[in-house]
């Protein structure tokens, strides 16, 4: 069993009226790598404010190994953070930022120089040493905010998107780097980030937020494959999310249109005539020129588009308009509107989207 490193019990915030963090419960295990993946305003700054002390909840606790970290001021927790815009000192070059920390707690100067040493080593900047933030590109300075955080050994790191402001390349591998240093060194870590990609690709766990909620806390795969609700259905990838009507509960079988298809979930309670919500992924399905049958729909082509590495599709199947995804290769000649398309799935492919 991991060890549970922090806890977040019914936690709150308010502004005046406002109540953007609505009773949210979280457990992390230790050296965990934690992603909050939401919207825009749902409240995932305000939380890691509250874990870092910055912002005081309006109710609620926060645990840490036990121990209650609710009222206690931000330096007594030992937390690490980054921020997503470029917050080093300026006025300092590279090196005393990355020993700030070091210097506030006094620390002796041999020790110091030889903890920056090796924080710059972690951030492959060792040569920069006596630059200033200027002087660097956005990638390197995130990199130094990275080392000056993790500096004063802290218990938790939490990073505020520090990679939103770089361009895509970097921000790809600069994410793959923050992940390779947090498993070495083991640290407990909450990354907030509305890049759901991101979120998929770097984390142990994550947890969608929606309008100071958590919807659903799982591992990536669980959460891309079982999106417990419409809303992280449609947040977390590209998805269809299709009307069906149920024709035999008993059998799990729906229609689409005129077309009858079979699920594998269960339909619970459902009723003939009640309408259910379908999931289908892009990515799912295939064509198939003799398809028709449990597994399969049928649909005339609206617009087919190149995204380089696949072609998405459009079909409209009985009002309906469904996307497919096919993996490009040079001989491929991609369906053209008005064709007749059948897409073949397998029963499990279509999810029952359930509030
Ligand atoms: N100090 C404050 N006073 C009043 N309202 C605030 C304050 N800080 C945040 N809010 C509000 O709380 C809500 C959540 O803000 P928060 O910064 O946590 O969102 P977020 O999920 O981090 O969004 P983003 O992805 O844009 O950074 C927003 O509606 C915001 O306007
Ligand atoms: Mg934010």
């Amino acid at each position: 069993m991991a060890e549970e490193f922090l806890r977040i019990e019914k936690l709150v915030k308010t502004f005046g009226a406002n109540q953007v963090v609505k009773s949210v419960d979280l457990a992390f295990n230790k050296g965990e790598f934690i992603s909050l993946l939401g919207p825009s305003g749902c409240g995932k700054t305000t939380i890691l404010r509250m874990i870092a002390g910055f912002e005081r909840p309006t109710s609620g606790a926060i645990y840490v190994e036990g121990r209650d970290f609710t009222n206690l001021s931000p330096r007594r927790r030992n937390v690490g953070m980054v921020f997503q815009a470029y917050a080093l000192f300026p006025n300092m070059s590279v090196f005393d930022n990355v020993a700030f920390g070091l210097k506030i707690a006094g620390k002796p100067k041999s020790e110091i120089a030889a903890r920056v040493k090796e924080m710059l080593k972690l951030i492959h900047l060792e040569n920069l040493a006596d630059r200033y933030p200027y002087q660097m590109s956005g990638g390197q300075q995130q990199r130094v905010a990275l080392a000056r955080a993790l500096a004063p050994s802290p218990r938790i790191l939490l990073l505020d998107e520090p990679l939103s402001a770089l361009d895509a390349k970097i921000r790809v591998s600069l994410r793959e780097h923050i992940r390779q240093i947090q498993q070495q060194l083991g640290i407990t870590t909450v990354f907030v980030t509305h890049d759901q990609e991101e979120a998929l690709s770097i984390s142990d766990r994550i947890v969608v937020m929606n309008a100071g909620k958590a919807d659903q806390i799982g591992k990536p795969a669980e959460i891309y494959n079982r999106p417990a609700t419409r809303f992280v259905a449609s947040f977390v990838g590209t998805l269809n999310l299709i009307e069906a009507r149920v024709v035999d509960p008993a059998a799990n079988r729906v229609a689409i249109g005129d077309q009858a298809v079979t699920l594998r979930e269960p339909l619970g309670d459902a009723k003939a005539g009640d309408t259910v919500s379908l999931a289908l992924r892009p990515e799912a399905g295939s064509i198939a020129p003799d398809a028709r049958g449990d597994t399969a729909l049928t649909g005339e082509v609206v617009s087919s588009n190149f995204l380089g590495s696949v072609i998405r599709t459009r079909m409209n199947v009985g009002g309906s308009i469904i996307s497919f995804d096919m993996f490009n290769s040079p001989g491929l000649v991609p369906p053209a509107a008005g064709d007749t398309v059948t897409l073949r799935f397998t029963a499990g492919d279509l999810l029952i989207i359930r509030d």
